[in-house]
């Protein structure tokens, strides 16, 4: 064989196993593009199904599309999923039996409950979001409740209304009035970035969600989950945690317990011992860009979450989640506003107009405070109950609404007016 033929048989073959390699990378690239853009494969691993019944599902497709107002569901199962019986997970499936739809995961849903007066007077209307807390699923929603106590050294206070109702009352059969899923708090469907997810107690519920999801589409990125608790009895969904770590090696679990127990087993049940903290961050993470979503009590927001900007996350890359001061006034002290004249606050339908001076957190509670009957559900600007719409004037927000708000106007409990406004209650 002449030197030139040899050169060019060569080149060919190199040429070749360029081509080869670029139809290989090609063809992972539309696996994995399928596998993050696909609703619903046929292979569901076992852990993902955990706790829900077996029933065939409804097809899900995307052009299902959300119900307006209140739709109709029954409880078809109750599972307690920590050591202390404090938080219980409620199966719920929509009792016309129409498939539902398609939720980003990290969403929750709304609930109107209408709580019984033991003394038969007339019931109390409640109305509070819980994070759906598995994967999108075309027959069934699941969210994971936290019995709520009165604060510590506080026993004169009546524990959480709602939550202790969900607990005590809500039971297999019951049937409940709920809002579509919404929430701006959700996986960004666009990224491709590894994951990390950081959940300080009940605020694992929406990252449990992302969490099955990824885990149920084999997605092959990266995922870090940091959760902390006080201890085993408060460590939700143990097992399933556990399973999903053993099952999925791409999954790296974190637990960290505050106050373990002589039982808790280090290296076992947890990781390490502490709070969640940015060194812990920093040691347990490789060098590179992450997609932090962070759900948590408010101590943890509010030192992880600036940490995490000044340590140089980019702020697109923070997700974050508080599940806000309930439906509780008079908890905080009054907020300053921006108004610097007298303005005044008219109530059209109830005939009632009051001077704002700043002692009432948001215009939620100014109302509250005259009695006007106003719905309220997270009293942080995800949910969208107290959209009231503004007749005349502006208001100011004390932060950036996260529910969809109407033209014209304007969630009252995040909000306090900027000049004299008149509200359509
Ligand atoms: C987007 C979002 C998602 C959420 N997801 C979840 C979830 O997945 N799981 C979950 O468990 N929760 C979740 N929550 C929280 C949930 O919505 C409720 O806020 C929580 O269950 C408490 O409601 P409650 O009615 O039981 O308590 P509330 O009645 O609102 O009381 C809250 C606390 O205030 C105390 N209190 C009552 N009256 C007074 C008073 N007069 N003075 C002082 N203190 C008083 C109570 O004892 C209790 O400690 C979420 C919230 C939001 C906004
Ligand atoms: S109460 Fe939820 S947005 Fe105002």
């Amino acid at each position: 064989m002449s030197t030139t033929t040899f050169a060019i048989l060569i080149s060919g073959l190199i040429l070749l196993q360029v081509a080869g390699f670029a139809a290989f990378g090609f063809y992972r690239q539309q696996i994995r593009y399928r596998a993050l853009e696909r609703p619903e494969p046929d292979f569901v691993p076992p852990s993902a199904l955990a706790g829900v019944t077996a029933s065939p599902a409804p097809a899900m497709t995307t052009k299902t599309a959300a119900w307006p107002g209140d739709r109709e569901f029954v409880v078809q199962r109750r599972v307690i999923e920590d050591g202390n019986a404090s938080v219980c997970s409620f199966y719920l499936a929509p009792t016309d039996g129409a498939p539902l739809p398609l939720y980003q995961p990290g969403q929750y849903l709304t609930f109107r409950l209408e709580i019984p007066d033991p003394a038969g007077g007339a019931p109390t209307s409640v109305v509070r979001c819980y994070s759906l807390s598995d994967r999108p699923r075309a027959d069934m929603y699941r969210v994971s409740i936290k019995r709520v106590p009165a604060p510590p050294g506080k026993p004169e206070v009546p524990p959480g209304i709602a939550s202790n109702y969900f607990h005590d009352h809500i039971q297999e059969g019951a049937r409940l009035s709920v809002r579509a899923p919404s929430g701006h708090f959700h996986l960004d469907a666009e990224s491709e970035l590894p994951i990390v997810l950081i959940a300080g107690g009940i605020g694992l519920t929406p990252l449990l969600s992302i969490l099955n999801t990824l885990a149920h589409r084999a997605d092959p990125r990266e995922v870090w989950l940091f959760y902390g608790v006080r201890n085993r009895g408060e460590h939700i969904m143990k097992a399933h945690l556990e399973s999903l770590r053993d099952t999925h090696p791409e999954l790296h679990l974190h637990v960290c317990y505050a106050e373990p127990s002589a039982a808790d087993r280090p290296g076992i049940d947890y990781q390490h011992q502490g709070w969640i903290d940015i060194r812990l961050l920093q040691k347990a993470l490789h060098f590179g860009r992450y997609d932090f979503y962070v759900c948590g009590p408010p101590a943890m927001m509010e030192t992880l979450v600036p940490a995490l900007s000044e340590s140089g996350v980019a702020d697109e890359n923070i997700h974050y989640e508080s599940f806000g001061p309930a439906s509780l006034t008079k908890r905080r002290g009054p907020v300053s506003t921006t108004v610097s004249d007298p303005v005044a606050v008219r109530f059209s339908q109830s005939g009632k107009t009051i001077q704002w001076d700043a002692t009432s957190e948001s215009l939620l509670e100014l109302a509250e405070d005259q009695g006007i009957r106003v719905d309220s559900g997270c009293r942080a600007g995800s949910c969208g109950s107290c959209q009231t719409r503004i007749e005349s004037g502006e208001v100011t927000y004390q932060q950036t609404p996260d529910a969809d708000v109407k033209p014209g106007h304007c969630l009252l409990c995040i909000a306090t007016p900027a000049t004299d406004l008149t509200l359509a209650l």
